[in-house]
C-alpha cells in the first residue's frame, strides 16, 4: 500500500508536499516521511512514526527547505512500524519512497552487503535506495540508473526519489504499483492517485509498468526499460473538485453511511428512464453481451467481495446463469476452469486493489467473453483494464471501512440482475426488481430512524470479546458484512455464519457472554433463521433480531427484537446492511477507537 507524493518546483515545496501526502493518508498510516534537496544541495530527510500531522510539526521545526522533494505514508508489511522503517531510505547521495512489495529483496541485500553497503531497516525497500546509489555511481546518468535498478528488481514498485547530482529533478519508475505525473505552472508532481493531485493540475500521464521517468518542473521524460524515449498521452482528470471534509459529522464513517441515501436515490435517477432501466448501462453493447452470458465468475475482496456473493444470490434466483464469486486472492493462483460464454466481474470500491488487479489481468488471457469492472474510481488501475465499466458514482470514500461503496455496488449488482432476468422463464422479474428499487429511498429513511436503538444496544457490546451474526440466504453474506465492519473498527472478533451452519460447529462457542446477531427478513427462509436461534437461546446467548417479522415474545424471554421496516426480498441485504454499520459505528464510538483509521488497516490494499 503506502502512498507516494512528490513534487519539483520553481517555489518550496514542503507544504505541498504535506498536502499531497495527507490526501494519501487513507493508503497507509503506520508512518510518514520526506525527503528535501535544500538550496545548497543537501538531501534533509524528516521522519515519523504515525500521521502526518506528526511529520508536519516536525518539518516546522527543521530546518529542511527546498524546490525539490518526496514524501511517503507507509503501510508497514516488512519491517515494523518503526521510525527506521519509515520511507524515504537513504543511500549516500539518494533519497527513495516507495510503495509495492519487492520480492528478491534478501538477494539484491547479499548483492548489496558484498558491496559494503549498510542497512539500517528491516524493509525490503531500502535495497532499492542502495541499488540506485550503486547505479548512480556506476552509470552517472540518471535514466541509465533507473533503468539498472529496474532491471534487477522482481515484484511491485512505485519509486519516487531524488539525487543531489541532479538537484532540480525527480526520479521515478514503476511496475504494478500506480504512479501518476501530475503537470503543473512551473512544477509537476509525482503521486500514487489522482485525488492527491486535485487542487494542483488537471493534466496527468499515468505511467504503465516497466517505465521510468526523470522529471523536472518543467519537464517530463518517460523511458520504457529498453531505454526507449516514449510519447505518453497527457489526460485531462475527470475527476470533480469534491472538497472532502467531514462538514456536521465526526467521523468520515458516519457521513458515508448517511450518503447513502443520495446515491440509491442518484442511481436510480440515472440509471432508470421512463420505460425501466436504459440501455447498456454496463458500457456499450453490454446488453446484449450479458443477454448471452452463460456463467460469471465474479472475484472481489472484502466487502466487495460479500457484494459479490449476494449477486450471486440474486442471480441464480431468476436466471440459469452459474455464477461464482471468489476472493481475488484464491482466483489469481488458481487453475481456473473457464466455460464458454462466461462473463468476468471484478468488483471493487477503489480499482487499486492489487489481488483483484492481479485477478482481472490473469481474467483477460482465460478466454472471458468480457471483463466488466463495478468500480468507484473512474481513472484506477482497474477500471483501465477493463472492457466494460460500471462506475457507482458513491463519491470519495474516506473512512477505511467501507460503507457507502458497498451499497452503490449492490444497487449495480441488482441493475445487472434486471438484465440479465430478461433470459429467465420468471414473469416480470424485471418489473419486481424496478419496484422494489423504488421503494428503497422511503424504507432507507425509515432504517436510519432506527440509529438511537442501535446506539443503545451497542452498549450491551462494548465489553464482549466475541460476536456471532447469522443469516440465511442473501442475508448471509450481510452476516459476513456485519462481522467484518464490527472486527475492523472494533477490534472485537466476530464471525458471520450462514445461520444452518451454526450447529455443525459454532454452537460450541454459544455461552451465556456471547451476543448472536440474527439477520431476518421476513422471507420464506424466516423459520429456519428462528429455529436456529431457538438453538442459541436454549444455550443462554444473548439474542438480537433485527426483522420486519413480528415476533410474539414471552416476558421471560431476553431476546432483543430490531423491528426493521418491511420491504421487498431484492432489496433487503442493501436495508439491513445499514442498521449493522450503525452497529459498529457506535460500538467503536463505545469503546474509542480510531473509527475512520482503524490500527493496522489502510483503503486501499495495493500489496498482495
Ligand atoms: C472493509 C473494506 C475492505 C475492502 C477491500 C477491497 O470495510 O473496506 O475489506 O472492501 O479491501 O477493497 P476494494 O473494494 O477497493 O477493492
Amino acid at each position: 500500500m503506502c502512498g507516494i507524493f512528490g513534487v519539483v518546483s520553481s517555489q518550496q515545496v514542503q507544504s505541498s508536499l504535506i498536502d499531497g501526502l495527507s490526501k494519501l493518508e487513507y493508503r497507509g498510516y503506520d508512518s510518514a516521511g520526506l525527503s528535501i534537496l535544500t538550496a545548497n544541495n543537501k538531501i534533509k530527510r524528516v521522519r515519523c512514526v504515525g500521521k502526518v500531522k506528526n511529520l508536519k510539526s516536525l518539518l516546522v521545526k527543521s530546518k529542511s527547505r527546498g524546490v525539490c522533494g518526496i514524501a511517503h505514508t507507509r503501510w508497514a508489511t516488512h519491517g515494523e512500524p518503526i521510525l527506521k522503517n519509515s520511507h524515504p531510505h537513504n543511500s549516500k547521495c539518494v533519497s527513495i519512497a516507495h510503495n509495492g512489495i519487492i520480492e528478491n529483496a534478501d538477494e539484491l541485500k547479499k548483492f548489496l552487503l558484498k558491496k559494503k553497503y549498510k542497512f539500517t531497516s528491516d524493509t525490503d525497500s531500502e535495497v532499492i535506495a542502495h541499488l540506485l546509489n550503486y547505479f548512480v555511481v556506476y552509470h552517472n546518468d540518471a535514466t541509465k540508473a533507473l533503468i539498472a535498478v529496474t532491471k534487477k528488481l522482481q515484484g511491485s514498485y512505485a519509486i519516487g526519489g531524488i539525487c543531489d547530482k541532479w538537484p532540480g529533478t525527480l526520479l521515478v519508475a514503476c511496475n504494478g504499483s500506480p504512479l501518476l505525473i501530475g503537470i503543473g505552472n512551473d512544477e509537476n508532481y509525482i503521486s500514487s492517485d489522482m485525488h492527491a493531485l486535485s487542487n494542483k493540475s488537471e493534466k496527468f500521464i499515468l505511467l504503465s509498468d516497466m517505465e521510468i521517468a526523470t522529471i523536472t518542473k518543467d519537464t517530463v521524460d518517460v523511458f520504457s526499460q529498453s531505454g526507449k524515449k516514449l510519447k505518453k498521452t497527457i489526460s485531462n482528470s475527470t475527476k470533480s473538485n469534491i472538497e472532502i471534509s467531514k462538514g456536521t459529522y465526526k467521523h468520515f464513517m458516519r457521513k458515508e453511511i448517511y450518503e447513502q441515501y443520495d446515491i440509491v436515490v442518484n442511481a436510480i435517477k440515472n440509471k432508470i428512464g421512463a420505460y425501466g432501466l436504459l440501455p447498456n448501462i454496463f458500457g456499450p453493447n453490454s446488453d446484449k453481451l450479458l443477454l448471452k452470458t452463460k456463467h460469471i465468475h465474479f472475484v472481489a475482496c472484502g466487502t466487495s467481495y460479500n457484494a459479490a456473493l449476494i449477486a450471486k444470490y440474486w442471480i441464480e434466483d431468476v436466471t440459469d446463469i452459474v455464477c461464482t464469486a471468489e476472493i481475488a486472492s484464491e482466483y489469481r493462483y488458481r487453475t481456473v476452469n473457464v466455460p464458454k460464454g462466461t462473463l468476468f466481474v471484478a468488483i471493487s470500491q477503489s480499482g487499486e486493489t492489487a489481488d483483484t488487479i492481479y485477478s482481472a489481468k490473469k481474467a483477460k488471457t482465460r478466454g472471458y467473453s468480457s471483463l466488466l469492472s463495478i468500480c468507484n474510481v473512474p481513472e484506477s488501475s482497474l477500471t483501465r483494464l477493463s472492457d466494460l465499466v460500471y462506475l457507482t458514482h458513491a463519491g470519495p470514500e474516506i473512512s477505511v471501512a467501507s460503507t457507502k461503496a458497498f451499497t452503490s455496488q449492490l444497487v449495480a449488482l441488482l441493475f445487472m440482475t434486471m438484465v440479465l432476468s430478461r433470459t429467465s422463464s420468471l414473469k416480470n422479474i424485471e418489473k419486481t426488481i424496478l419496484k422494489q428499487l423504488k421503494s428503497l429511498p422511503s424504507i432507507l429513511k425509515r432504517t436510519f430512524s432506527l440509529e438511537k436503538i442501535i446506539k443503545t444496544i451497542a452498549k450491551n457490546f462494548k465489553n464482549k470479546k466475541h460476536t456471532l451474526f447469522l443469516g440465511r440466504g442473501a442475508s448471509y453474506p450481510i452476516a459476513l458484512e456485519a462481522a467484518l465492519k464490527l472486527k475492523e473498527i472494533t477490534y472485537i472478533h466476530a464471525e458471520g455464519y450462514a445461520a444452518g451452519e451454526l450447529k455443525h460447529g459454532p454452537l460450541a462457542l454459544v455461552d451465556k457472554n456471547l451476543p448472536v446477531v440474527g439477520l431476518m427478513p421476513d422471507n420464506n427462509l424466516v423459520n429456519q433463521v428462528l429455529s436456529n436461534l431457538a438453538e442459541v437461546k436454549a444455550r443462554q446467548g444473548l439474542v438480537y433480531i433485527f426483522t420486519n417479522k413480528k415476533l410474539k415474545n414471552s416476558k421471560t424471554d431476553k431476546t432483543k427484537v430490531v423491528s426493521m421496516p418491511s420491504c421487498g426480498h431484492f432489496v433487503s441485504p442493501i436495508v439491513y446492511v445499514i442498521p449493522m454499520q450503525l452497529l459498529a459505528y457506535y460500538v467503536a464510538i463505545e469503546k474509542k477507537t480510531n473509527i475512520d483509521q482503524p490500527r493496522n488497516l489502510a483503503k486501499s490494499v495495493t500489496v498482495e
